[in-house]
Formats: structure tokens, sequence, C-alpha cells
């Protein structure tokens, strides 16, 4: 008895001085586990006579006592500075002044391409896609272009290696191409994207953006072509008026070819579409030429339509009055808080659902 006496005192002065759950659990186990030290003292009470066996008991469970209680109350004085620390270390001041907030804006030609997205699935219009890097049979070859074609030039073209096998796409033409290539027609798609030709100035950028159009079908024509046109930009300008010319012209891959003009003018400083005397250019088309079907295996006795590709950041420009392209790419956030959009500004082609 006096051992465990010893022993008792032993542990009461290290549960004093520890200050660690884990160790203070291994002590419990050391004391009172299945062959712990206070456990194995139990165990002696049958081998004790009958006179010394009540005055053993009686001591052992108050020293079982006395340590149990140490525990305890070291437990929860260990918890509680935890618990202080973490309050004093996790203290939130009420009275410090708010974080600046910025919220982002959505650049004008993302919006752009989503209302020009929406206005042509109304009418049937899938969305497309193609890569920014393209070989030169799509972007030239497929699409009627030969080598040594003078449109071949026009187009200022970033080559990436010396064979001028690979290139960034000058126009998303190339989609119609990959486009017919991987289905059967009818075909109905626009494919927007960015486009890439070596010119800068005050309305030219080396890296622009363009929607394609393509429908192809049986007994497409040229009527169709300016029924949707007008429709179309009858609903991205919202208005109901609009003036509108097709200029005969030249593009390799259609046949007739024609540049679309809007009549504009200009009331106090502002554009205003549809009205007017004056003429802006703002898409070339035509209807697909026969040789660009064969190239995609189309049958062009059986199947016909028409193309078109529009230049999405000059169109948002005009809608939004903003007036030197280059700052579109220019990433500065103070104009991209003036020009940009908030998240949930819903494009103005849905209004007429959703409002
Ligand atoms: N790819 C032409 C360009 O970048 C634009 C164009 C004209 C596209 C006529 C067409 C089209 O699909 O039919 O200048």
């Amino acid at each position: 008895m006096s051992d465990i006496k010893k022993i008792k005192d032993e542990y009461l002065n290290k549960l004093d001085k520890d200050q660690n759950i884990e160790s203070i659990n291994q002590i419990k186990t050391e004391l009172f586990g299945k062959n712990g030290i206070v456990s194995n003292e139990f165990k002696k009470l049958g081998s004790v006579s009958q006179e010394e066996r009540k005055k053993f008991a009686s001591d052992l469970n108050f020293i079982k006592e006395e340590l149990q209680n140490k525990i305890t109350s070291k437990i929860e004085e260990i918890e509680t500075k935890e618990i202080n620390l973490k309050l004093e270390n996790e203290k939130v001041d009420v009275t410090l002044p708010e974080r600046d907030f910025k919220q982002g804006k959505i650049h004008p030609v993302s919006q752009v391409i989503d209302e020009i997205s929406s206005i042509f699935s109304e009418i049937g219009f899938s969305v497309e896609e193609g890569p920014d890097v393209e070989n030169e049979y799509n972007n030239f070859t497929a699409l009627n272009t030969p080598d040594n074609h003078p449109a071949r030039d026009m187009h200022d073209t970033f080559y990436l290696d010396e064979k001028k096998e690979l290139l960034l796409r000058t126009h998303t033409s190339p989609v119609q191409v990959r486009t017919m290539l991987k289905g059967k027609p009818p075909f109905k798609i626009i494919a927007p994207g960015r486009t890439y030709r070596s010119d800068s100035d005050q309305t030219h950028a080396p890296m622009f953006h363009q929607v394609e159009g393509l429908h192809i079908d049986k007994d497409i024509n040229m009527g169709h072509l300016k029924g949707c046109l007008n429709y179309f930009i009858k609903e991205f300008f919202e208005v109901d008026k609009l003036k509108m010319r097709f200029r005969p012209s030249h593009f390799p891959f259609t046949e007739p070819s024609a540049e679309v003009d809007i009549g504009y003018e200009i009331k106090d400083g502002k554009i205003i579409i549809g009205e007017g005397d004056k003429w802006l250019e703002i898409l070339g088309c035509g209807m697909v030429h026969p040789n660009v079907l064969k190239n995609v295996n189309v049958d062009p006795s059986k199947f016909q339509g028409y193309a078109f590709g529009i230049g999405i950041d000059r169109l948002g420009m005009l809608k939004y009055g903003i007036n030197d392209l280059r700052a579109f790419f220019e990433t500065d956030y103070r104009w991209l808080s003036h020009f940009g959009f908030d998240p949930l500004d819903v494009p103005s082609s849905y209004r007429g659902l959703s409002r």
C-alpha cells in the first residue's frame, strides 16, 4: 500500500505539470487500463487478509478517486485554455470598415456573342466552334481559294510554319468546312470566334471576332439569305425599320457574292440605325459555291444554301457607341467597368421573353 501511495504522489505531480490531452490520456491508461497500476492493485484485494481488506479497499478507492478527479479537472483546464486561445485568435472586430468589393464585368465582345447566338437560335441555327490554329486546306483550299489566288494575299495571314501549312485562321469560314465534313446536310449553323490578320489601326486589330453563318438544305435561295439577315439586323439593333442593301462583291467561296450595307444617320452625335441616307458595310455573304460543297462531299445538284460572315467587334462598337476597336483588347479595368455588362444583364433579344 505504501508503494501505491508513492505512485499516487508521483502521478499527481506528473499530472500537475502536464499540459497535453494526449499524454494525460496515456496516464489514464497507465493507471486504470486493463493492466493499469491501480487496476492491478484492486486485483490484489482477494489475497489480502480479512482484517486488512476493508482498510485496503477504502484506501485504494480513495487513491483512485483522487487520481480520477485530478485527471478530469486537468482535462477540463486544458480544454478551457484551448477554447480561450481560439476565441482570442479568431476574434472578429465588427468595428473594422468593410473590404473593398469589386464585381467583375462581362466584356462587350462576350455580351455581343451571346446576343447574336440567342437571336439566331430563335430561327433554328445551332452554334459550332472551330480552332484558332487552322490548316491551310480548311482556311483556303477547301473554300475554293487555291494557291496563288489573289484573295490569299488580301488576308495578311499569320503562318505558323515555314511550309505554310498551319496558320491562325483569317476568318471563321473554315468552320463551314469542318461542320460539313463531319455531318450530313441539312446544315444550319453559326460559328462565332476569334480570327487573326496582320493588321492594326483604329478600326483593325490583329485579333478580332467574326461570326460565320451557314444554311444548306434543298431549295435554299437568296431570298432566304435576305430574310435571315433582315431579321437578324433588326433584332440585334432593336429597330423595326431597316434600310438594307446588297452590293455585288466577290468571295471565292460564294457565287453570287454580296456585301450588305445598312442605312444610318448621325443625330446629336449618336448613330441611328435604320434611318438616314448614309450606308455602312457590315457583312459579306453569298450562295455557297458548288466547288466548296464538292470539297466537303455535299452534292451541289441536290443541296445548296447561303453563307455569311459578320464582324462581331464592329457590331458591338456600333450598338454600344465604342469608337476605338483597340480598346477592346487592352484589358483596361476602367474601360471594362464603363463598357462592360453586369452578369445578370439579360441580352436584349431575351427581353421580350423574360421581362
Ligand atoms: N470570310 C469572309 C471574310 O472574312 C467573310 C464572308 C463573306 C464569309 C462571305 C462568308 C461569306 O461566309 O459567304 O472576309
